[in-house]
């Protein structure tokens, strides 16, 4: 009898990676961001990338280059993240590694904020950004077939993370642990648990570049499990 083994190979499939930080401009030359180096989004694309997979690499302003051999698609704010990301769909699967800012600033200026001289405070009003995992993972059309977040937390990890699946609808999150004694925000490895329908899996602690390729490996099973049932 032919078998056919689900293959770890991504040839023909298209999938959309959001990386890095966003920034929230305040005026014309201050923003607000977070520590995101985007590290972990690229070796994300990079791992999917080595399967064969067509990338769509949409990624805020980081520290970390992105890979070659991806299509990379450059935005600042959570705002254009989201439209960036609807103009790459449709998509197999995405994967939601951007540490996207929550909030951005409604009455943010053109030209410089200046002191008045007062002593007066900038009176910065905040709006909620567009939650693009949560849209993407509720799209009545055209839903990628699989979609993946990452939860970041600093407390009760497990639990938050849980949540937050459920709460945003996303088939898995990747649930890590951000505190600062763990370096990982801005490290060059990670701690994740793995959060899906069948329950959590943790994994070591890895490089980035590992947790990466584990990652594009199980998408890459998921995916032609599927298509090979
Ligand atoms: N995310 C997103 N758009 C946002 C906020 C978050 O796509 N506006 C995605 C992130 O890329 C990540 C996941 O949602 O995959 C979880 O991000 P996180 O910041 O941990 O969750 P929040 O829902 O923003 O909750 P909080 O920051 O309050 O913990
Ligand atoms: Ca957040």
């Amino acid at each position: 009898a032919v078998v056919s083994l689900p293959q770890r190979v991504l040839t023909g499939r298209h999938v959309i990676v959001t990386s890095g930080p966003t920034h929230e401009p305040i005026d014309s030359v201050r923003y607000i961001a977070n520590r995101s180096s985007g590290a972990q989004g690229s070796a994300i694309a990079a791992a999917l990338r080595d399967l064969g997979a067509r990338v769509s690499f949409v990624t805020g302003p980081a520290e970390v280059p992105p890979p070659e051999g991806v299509e990379v698609i450059p935005v600042e704010t959570a705002r254009e993240m989201r439209e960036a990301v609807e103009d790459a769909l449709p998509a197999d699967a995405a994967v939601m590694a951007a540490a996207v800012a929550d909030w951005h600033v409604v009455n943010a200026r053109q030209g410089k904020i200046k002191k008045d001289g007062s002593g007066a405070l900038p009176d910065l009003q905040f709006a909620e950004n567009p939650d693009i995992l949560a849209w993407i993972s509720r799209l009545p059309q055209g839903r990628p077939g699989l979609v993946v977040g990452f939860a970041a937390e600093t407390d009760h990890v497990l639990e938050n993370a849980t949540a937050k699946r459920a709460r945003k609808g996303c088939d898995w999150i990747l649930a890590n642990d951000v505190s600062p004694a763990t370096g990982i925000m801005g490290g060059t490895e990670n701690a994740v648990t793995l959060i899906s329908a069948e329950g959590a899996e943790s994994w070591p602690r890895l490089s980035k570049a590992e947790v990466a390729r584990r990652l594009a490996a199980r998408l890459a099973d998921a995916l032609n499990a599927r298509n090979n049932p």
